[in-house]
């Protein structure tokens, strides 16, 4: 098992090989995206919607951060891990930024950290990489900037936004970003910036031509059927599957069937605790 670390994600790009990447928050899932050979693993602050069920992610908290991160950092063992740098964490001075960043990577069990936003982050993220820690930026859509956004939107849309955007992108790479995720910008805008720069771009809704792709785990496995944004897949029904195998087990429990007698604790041959050895107190 190698290690993927910033340097592999670079050799990747340099090579041509495509970066995949997911966002998991809890050790088992962690777990399970590791031993599938995931190159890269982001603790996002999407958590804030699909783990919290809160309607963005403004409410994450670096403790909760610090909480996710932690547990999946004990399963990842192989891909590289980003924690996300959470919205209040970066946006007031440098010194919190460095703080926080510092945080996830000591605490948290994080390789490096992402946060969002252009040009105007730049101090920002000289300020991190100087302590040592590796930012990964986030332009086009950034999700803490909701409400200033009015939502959801694309972004990059017309010739002064897209030259906005590759200007931003290069101000990143130039402050030091190892890597670049585009979220929600037309598929040309991001060939253009991912041919434009010498770091990895990471997309998701950005089309084909990124380095790599990232989507929230709960989105590709299906978990919440009634959420499907236009660029999500769905490699599984996860959703559909958890309902049926809940309504079953309530069937079997209502109707008696479930535990079945030879799986009782009553069954010599089931124990709680494995036989004594020679020697054993
Ligand atoms: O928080 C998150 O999950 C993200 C990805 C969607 C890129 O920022």
């Amino acid at each position: 098992m190698k290690k993927v670390t910033i340097r592999t994600l670079q050799a990747m790009k340099d090579a041509g090989e495509r970066i995949g990447m997911l966002t998991a928050y809890d050790a088992t899932f962690a777990r399970l995206f590791d031993q599938a050979g995931l190159d890269a693993i982001l603790v996002g602050d999407s958590l804030g919607m699909v783990v919290q069920g809160h309607p963005h992610t403004l409410p994450v908290t670096l403790d909760d951060m610090l909480y996710h991160t932690r547990a999946v950092a004990r399963s990842v063992h192989r891909a590289h891990l980003v924690a996300d740098l959470p919205f209040g964490t970066y946006q007031v001075s440098r010194e919190d930024a460095v703080r926080a960043a510092v945080r996830l990577v000591a605490e948290g069990g994080a390789e490096a950290v992402k946060l969002e936003g252009g040009r105007d982050f730049v101090p920002v993220i000289e300020a991190i990489v100087r302590a040592s820690i590796p930012v990964m930026g986030h332009l086009g859509l950034t999700p803490q900037s909701f409400h200033k956004l009015g939502g959801y939107v694309v972004q990059g849309r017309g010739e002064e936004k897209a030259r906005r955007l590759l200007e931003d992108a290069l101000a990143l790479e130039e402050a030091g970003c190892y890597a670049v995720v585009l979220e929600s910008i037309p598929a040309e805008l991001a060939a253009q910036v991912t041919g434009r720069l010498r770091i990895p771009t990471i997309g998701i809704g950005a089309g084909p031509s990124c380095s790599g792709q990232i989507l929230v785990c709960y989105d590709l496995l299906g978990l919440d059927p009634s959420f499907t944004p236009r660029f999500v897949k769905r490699f599984a029904e996860l959703g559909q599957a958890t309902s049926a195998a809940v309504a079953r087990y309530l069937a079997e429990v209502r109707a008696g069937a479930f535990p079945a007698t030879a799986h009782s604790f009553a069954d010599p041959e089931i124990r709680l605790v494995p036989p004594a050895k020679d020697g054993d107190e």
